[in-house]
């Protein structure tokens, strides 16, 4: 029997901006982030054994923050049991949209429940951050300001169903993240003041019929990000071209993203965009991090 069912959602970085390079290694940002209905399905189920399945996408095994999850929370709550966990990828790897870590923050709080292991929301954070920058976002969603190295956030009144148009271009980079962060140079280096805006906005105005403009936007890997990704700088401006507006990076990329005014334009510009050859959909920005599937079906009756 299925015990549990999440519907794992991505996520778009509205801004980013990296601050400059710590003695750790890691770097400083300063991002407004806000999680869109594009998602993962993620099934556990009780078992003997701990194991995991992917289906859908092709993904790396070492790349399947799932089953890194899972053994964390088993080891760090000294539990013995196990469980199945089926992912059902449709969220693109490695392409800046936070699949994984949503994935992987479900997976911690789900098995949490499942296993009646009771870690406190600080443990269960700690365990996260251990897990990749952006997995504490995805405890909660919605929207956030984060800071740090992506583990200090404040929560942000999230935005009302703001459609925007995707798109992801393929690539098969390895360690893509690392080689982002590692084409950083001083000059993409910013204070944060653009995101710091942003989420005074957000946080002052009632987000219904709000919208949000493209100046108010930045990521500050866009340079290195065209520097790493070849083609990348073409698609961006091939999809500019097609589309008369501007395109933004989320995260280290490659997905880029464009403000739509509703659905019906964000649907119209993906199609203008899938006539030119660009895979392309309309996503809406969500205000949690996952559903539980059944608990949604039967609120829907
Ligand atoms: O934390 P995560 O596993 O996502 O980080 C992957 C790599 O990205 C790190 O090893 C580091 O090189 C880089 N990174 C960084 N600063 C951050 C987040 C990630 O330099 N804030």
């Amino acid at each position: 029997m299925t015990e549990r069912l999440y519907r794992c959602y991505a996520k778009v970085n509205l801004s980013l901006e990296v601050l400059g390079r710590r003695s750790d290694g890691f770097h400083d940002l300063a991002s407004v982030v806000h999680t869109i209905g594009l998602a993962d399905d993620l099934r556990l189920d009780l078992a003997d054994a701990l194991i995991s399945r992917v289906e859908g996408l092709d993904i790396e095994p070492t790349a399947n923050l799932v089953a890194r999850a899972a053994t964390l929370l088993r080891d760090a709550s000294r539990s013995s049991r196990g469980a199945e966990l089926t992912l059902l990828k449709r969220i693109p790897a490695a392409a800046g949209l936070g699949g994984g870590s949503s994935d992987a923050a479900a997976t911690l709080l789900g098995l949490n429940a499942l296993w009646d292991t009771r870690l406190g929301l600080t443990e269960l954070k700690e365990l996260a951050t251990q897990l990749g920058s952006d997995v504490p976002f995805f405890l909660r969603g919605g929207a956030a300001m984060m800071r740090g190295r992506g583990e200090e956030l404040e929560a942000l009144p999230p935005l009302r169903a703001h459609w925007l148009v995707l798109i992801v271009p393929p690539h098969d980079l390895a360690d893509k993240t690392q080689r982002v962060y590692g084409a950083l140079v001083p000059e993409d280096f910013s204070d944060g003041a653009v995101s710091e805006r942003l989420a005074t906005r957000l946080r002052n105005t009632r987000s219904d019929g709000w919208q949000l403009a493209d100046d108010e936007l930045v990521n500050g890997f866009a340079r290195a990000a065209n520097a790493v990704f070849p083609r990348l700088a073409e698609t961006h401006a091939a999809a500019q071209r097609v589309c008369g507006r501007r395109f933004h990076l989320s995260g280290a990329g490659p997905a880029l993203f464009a403000l739509a005014a509703d659905r019906t334009d964000a649907r119209l510009q993906a199609a203008r965009l899938a006539a030119a050859g660009l895979v392309a959909q309309a996503v809406r920005t969500v205000k949690h991090a996952r559903v539980s599937v059944r608990r949604a079906a039967t609120a829907q009756g």
